[in-house]
């Protein structure tokens, strides 16, 4: 096992190292306010289990999380709802872009899975259905997970997310039509642009994602529990579904359980020992971080260290 000390050392020479790759790709501008950020921003940060802390870049500037939400979200989701779950939606791989609708309608309005968008609105549309105030609940969550009170919403990136949301209400209302959203349409395309807007930096994720890495303990957060077989799911599906159609070549880079968001972020964990935390906006044409991939091949490859 590699020494805490170490890591330090290694991160910041990938950083030097993966400079080559720093220009390609380009920030999302598919939600108009995205495309303001400034592309070459860079931080990690590393929070390891027992250890030191260690970090370079911007990694305590805030951004746009967008989809590495829906692992919050399928956390209390799963806590509401134990195995009924997986009566709406899958936990397969779709081998589809994030907002792809054509799966939807072949597989008669069930998701493959909770972190492609279709299976996020359903998984939204839960959190609606227990919670008196799911907005309020979400974000407390996030903020006890992370150990930051001060993390929040950004009105204006979920206005201008929910103002172009032209595909997901397309597949909000396809979902609706298959009977797998109970709240109105509306609603559920507005929470699920709120949390998708939250911004956190590198370190608020890294340390956020320990309850993750923390595999052999029961999982108990702001009122979110689950079991160890919960939290091994969760890591799971990170596996398979985490990159949507790139997780294969995510899984056999990088080989940890991670999710990504269009805001040029991507959490990872390695169970029992750390998680990581990488931003970069550039992406490449599956809606992933260039730089943030490359980083994190470089570390697992660096350290010898993975699941696999
Ligand atoms: O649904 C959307 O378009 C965004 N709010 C989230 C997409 C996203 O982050 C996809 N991940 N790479």
């Amino acid at each position: 096992m590699m020494h805490d000390r170490n890591y330090q050392e290694i991160i910041e020479n990938i950083c030097r190292e993966i400079q080559p790759y720093a220009q390609l790709g380009r920030q999302a501008d598919y939600i108009p306010a995205l495309a303001s950020v400034d592309p070459d921003k860079f931080g990690i940060y590393l929070s390891v289990l027992g250890g030191d802390d260690c970090m370079y870049g911007d990694y305590d500037t805030c951004f746009s999380i967008q989809s590495i939400a829906k692992v919050f979200s399928l956390a209390i989701a799963l806590s509401l709802e134990g195995e009924n779950l997986w009566m709406r939606l899958g936990k397969e791989p779709s081998g589809t872009p994030f907002n792809s609708l054509v799966q939807l309608e072949y597989e008669h309005g069930r998701p493959r899975n909770p972190f492609i968008n279709a299976g996020a609105l359903v998984v939204a549309d839960v959190l609606l259905s227990h919670l008196d105030d799911a907005q309020e609940f979400f974000i407390q969550f996030v903020r006890q997970l992370s150990g930051n009170v001060t993390v929040d919403y950004s009105m204006e990136v979920a206005e201008s997310e929910y103002e172009t949301a032209y595909l997901n209400a397309s597949i909000a209302y396809l979902l609706k039509h298959y009977v797998n959203l109970h709240n109105p349409v509306d609603e559920v395309l507005r929470f699920y642009s709120m949390i998708c807007s939250v911004e956190m930096s590198c370190r608020d994720l890294a340390r956020a994602f320990v309850a993750f890495a923390k595999s052999d303990e029961p999982f108990d957060h702001a009122g979110v529990k689950l079991s160890v077989s919960g939290v091994k799911r969760i890591n799971a599906i990170m596996q398979t579904c985490g990159f949507y159609d790139e997780a294969g070549e995510f899984s056999f880079l990088v080989g940890l359980p991670g999710k990504s968001g269009v805001g040029g972020g991507i959490v990872a964990v390695y169970p029992s020992r750390y998680s990581i935390a990488v931003w970069s906006p550039r992406l490449n044409k599956h809606g992933n971080s260039i730089m943030g991939i490359k980083a994190l091949e470089r570390f697992t490859t660096e350290t010898s260290e993975s699941i696999f």
